[in-house]
């Protein structure tokens, strides 16, 4: 079943600062390896004070005085949005160089380790996006004040992961016990490495479905494996779709690839159409990071089990609840 594949990263250099209860203050959030359950509960029960108070009042004034800094080194919309909807809902400000950094001296070859050093000067959080695994590490080395992850490379993403894993509690009321699918890029789709990851701590059975180029690395595999899950790959959804409980679609990573015509051999190899999801359970849900580019057809948007743009939503509560906790505002 799990075949030779090369180890795509070496996770061993991540920190992994165990943050513990409501610890979160402080803390630099890098890889989801940091999280236990009782934090992460501790966590989705703060976003769901956050949703309430956004339903009754729009904002508060937590955060008041705080400065948060979006430093992204690529694309986003969701990501970066949210973290400043989050800030700015909990009454703090936000520096955004998300428009590119090619405006900042970064065009001039500044080292990420001085970025750091002086955007820390300003703010009080920073949000780090960055084509490098092991970027965000880099950056909390240099840095005194908390570090965010929003993406290193093909590394993680942790604060996505932690939006899905709260979706799929919202969504199905549970978490353990479920069958989750994961469908696409899962190689180099960094969202999937983290909820991988993540789910290792629940009673959960996986199905990877993916061309074999983008099987999911060696190093996760073995991770799953060692912890003694349930774990299947196929390259077919076929195979999947009648038992899941949660159908995680990811794009194909077209940045990633050195190879271009590789990728458009895989680029279109999914698309979950509303035939396919006739054959899924009644109560089963379609979770996607976003963008999609193709891999979930729109007619799909209107059933009652697609749940991506709740996702969306979920993520803002989740970035609320995870900036208050490290600025120590539990
Ligand atoms: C993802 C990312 O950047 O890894 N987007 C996101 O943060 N929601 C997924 C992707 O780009 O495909």
């Amino acid at each position: 079943m799990v075949k030779s594949l090369a180890p795509l990263f070496d996770l061993q250099n991540i920190a992994r600062v165990l943050i513990t209860g409501n610890g979160l203050a402080g803390q630099d959030i890098l890889s989801v390896s940091q999280f236990d359950r009782e934090t992460l509960s501790y966590i989705f029960g703060r976003a769901r004070e956050m949703r309430e108070m956004v339903k009754k009042i729009g904002g508060a004034d937590l955060l008041k005085g705080y400065v948060l800094t979006c430093l992204f080194y690529e694309p986003s919309t969701r990501t970066s949005a949210s973290f400043i909807a989050a800030m700015e809902r909990l009454g703090g400000s936000v520096i955004p160089i998300t428009q590119g950094v090619q405006f900042s001296s970064v065009s001039k070859g500044e080292t990420l380790a001085d970025t750091i050093r002086t955007l820390e000067q300003y703010s009080d959080v920073i949000v780090l996006r960055h084509p490098d695994i092991g970027s965000a590490q880099t950056a909390a080395d240099y840095a005194d004040i908390p570090i965010i992850n929003a993406g290193d490379g093909t590394g993680e993403h942790p604060t996505q992961a932690l939006l899905d894993l709260f979706t799929i509690r919202e969504e199905l009321g549970t978490v353990d016990g479920l069958k989750v699918a994961m469908v696409g890029d899962l190689r180099y789709g960094r969202t999937v490495h983290s909820l991988t990851k993540l789910l290792v701590q629940y009673d959960v059975s996986l199905r990877f479905v993916s061309p074999e180029i983008l099987r999911m690395p060696m190093v996760i595999m073995n991770e799953i494996i060692d912890a003694g899950m349930d774990v299947r790959e196929t390259h077919d959804v076929a195979d999947v779709i009648e038992n899941a409980d949660v159908l995680y679609v990811t794009r194909v990573q077209k940045e990633r690839f050195t190879d271009l015509a590789q990728y458009e051999e895989v680029k279109d190899q999914y698309e979950i159409t509303p035939e396919i999801m006739e054959k899924a359970k009644d109560k089963m849900i379609v979770l996607h990071p976003l963008p999609r580019v193709g891999e979930i057809h729109y007619a799909v948007d209107h059933d009652p089990r697609a749940a991506y743009f709740r996702q969306v939503k979920n993520g803002m509560y989740i970035r609320m609840a995870l900036l208050a906790g490290v600025l120590g505002k539990a």
